[in-house]
């Protein structure tokens, strides 16, 4: 504390007393050796940026001035470089102060810079270097996979900073915690934070992110985001055509398939039989032109990853062409094949009502009140037609007319 008090002092001195007062002060205090003549100020620097290393002199007397490194070695004596490295450089030498600059500073060059004045007892005073690493954005590491039901263990890190960075990972803007490793290389650290948290499927494509903050970065972070690779078990579902099948339709049938990694290998195959001829694959879509009733079965649609397989099956049952009895959905299950009973859909009632179809016969119950409604509205209309026939007939017959009763009686 004393050098410091004693060299504010100093620099104090000058302004309230007259001259010849000022040399008495100086020369007592300077009695002792730990007076100030050199005044040196710590810097802080980012590596590879520019130090101004300063020493303010009082009362400089023209003696000799040495600044050396934190090794000892001589850089400049008083103004004349001695260390050949050019990073170094005198820029100003006035009897108040002598500053130099270190240009792209490294760790290594950390330290005390001595400078110092030859009188006739040699003062000296320490400038401290020190030198801030920011860190680079960091990386992350999988230590280990994410398999759903299991749990992920990430690392990131942050290999060289000083002082340590500090390294919080985050997701959906809430912190996750993590075990926080810190490692002293020389003078700077390498710092890692492993979180480990289980995933599900749903947890595929997750973003997270890991943040360094530092002081020499002011308050911004460097962020590296990553986004969760969730391996899973494939899921199949056959997308079935919309409708009934009849002889000489064509089928299309779609599976649609997840899992991760996706699986590369479609399967499609006939339960207790062999894929029909006409049958073309070309990955999930599995078509059949012109069906047959042959062409009766249960197809399977099969996928594999290394994390499990899944199949689903689609029953095909080709009707006749002209007559239609009972109409099966086809329902995709994964449970064994088995004939539902019929549900009626609108679907059914649309064809209940084509007219290219004669002998469709749909065997509902809900249909009951269409078909009603569907009665009396035709009885309506052909009463209706009636009416206006026989209005017709009689006016043309009041007319005597007999040209248009061929067309009319068409009509019956
Ligand atoms: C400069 O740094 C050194 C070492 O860190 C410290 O002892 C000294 O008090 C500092 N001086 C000033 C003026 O900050
Ligand atoms: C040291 O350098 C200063 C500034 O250039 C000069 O005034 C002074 O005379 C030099 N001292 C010696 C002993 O050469
Ligand atoms: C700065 O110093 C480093 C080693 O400390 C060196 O690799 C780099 O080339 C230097 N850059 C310049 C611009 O001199
Ligand atoms: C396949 O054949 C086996 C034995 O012949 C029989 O038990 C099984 O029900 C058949 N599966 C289908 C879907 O026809
Ligand atoms: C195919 O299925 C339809 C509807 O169940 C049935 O009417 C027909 O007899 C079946 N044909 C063959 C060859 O199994
Ligand atoms: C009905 O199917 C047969 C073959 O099964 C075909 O020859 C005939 O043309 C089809 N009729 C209609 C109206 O599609």
């Amino acid at each position: 504390m004393r050098p410091v008090r004693s060299s504010v002092l100093c620099r104090l001195l000058p302004t309230p007393f007259s001259p010849a007062l000022r040399s008495l002060v100086l020369v007592l205090l300077c009695l002792t050796p730990r007076c100030q003549a050199v005044q040196a100020e710590n810097v802080t620097v980012l590596e590879g940026g520019t130090a101004q290393i300063s020493c303010r002199l009082q009362n400089y007397d023209g003696s000799i001035v040495v600044i050396q490194n934190p090794r000892r070695q001589t850089l400049f004596f008083n103004g004349t470089r001695a260390l050949k490295d050019d990073r170094f450089q005198m820029v100003l030498f006035t009897p108040r102060l002598v500053r130099i600059t270190l240009t792209n500073v490294s760790v290594s060059d950390e330290g005390g810079y001595f400078c110092q004045l030859y009188t006739d007892a040699t003062h000296h005073q320490v400038a401290t270097l020190s030198v801030s690493v920011p860190p680079e954005t960091p990386t992350v590491e999988v230590k280990q996979e994410a398999v759903e039901g299991g749990e992920v263990e990430l690392s990131c890190m942050s290999p060289r900073s000083k002082p340590a960075a500090t390294l919080r990972w985050m997701r959906n803007g809430r912190a996750i915690p993590g075990v926080v490793s810190q490692q002293d290389n020389a003078k700077t650290f390498s710092v890692s934070s492993t979180i480990r948290i289980p995933v599900e499927r749903k947890d595929n494509g997750a973003a997270l992110s890991c943040e360094a903050s530092h002081p020499a970065l002011s308050g911004q972070k460097r962020i590296r985001h990553y986004r969760l690779d969730v391996y899973f078990a494939p899921t199949v579902r056959i997308v079935p055509p919309p409708g009934i099948m009849r002889e000489g339709d064509s089928l299309s049938l779609t599976c649609s398939v997840t899992g991760n990694p996706l699986p590369r290998n479609i399967q499609w195959s006939k339960i207790n039989d062999t894929l029909p001829e006409r049958a073309e694959i070309s990955g999930p879509t599995f078509q059949i032109s012109r069906l047959s009733q042959l062409h009766n079965g249960t197809y399977l649609c099969q996928a594999q990853n290394n994390f499990g397989r899944a199949a689903d099956h689609y029953t095909l049952l080709v009707y006749d062409n002209v007559s239609v009895t009972t109409t099966v959905p086809p329902t995709p299950t994964t449970q064994p094949i088995t004939s539902h009973p019929v549900t009626p859909t609108l679907l059914t009632l649309v064809f209940s009502f084509d007219p290219k179809e004669p002998g469709a016969v749909v065997e509902t119950h809900s249909a009951v009140p269409y078909a009603v409604i569907g009665g009396v509205l035709a009885l309506l209309v052909f009463t209706v037609i009636c009416v206006l026939i026989v209005t017709i007939w009689c006016s043309v017959r009041q007319k005597g007319s007999y040209r248009t009763r061929e067309p009319i009686l068409a009509w019956y």
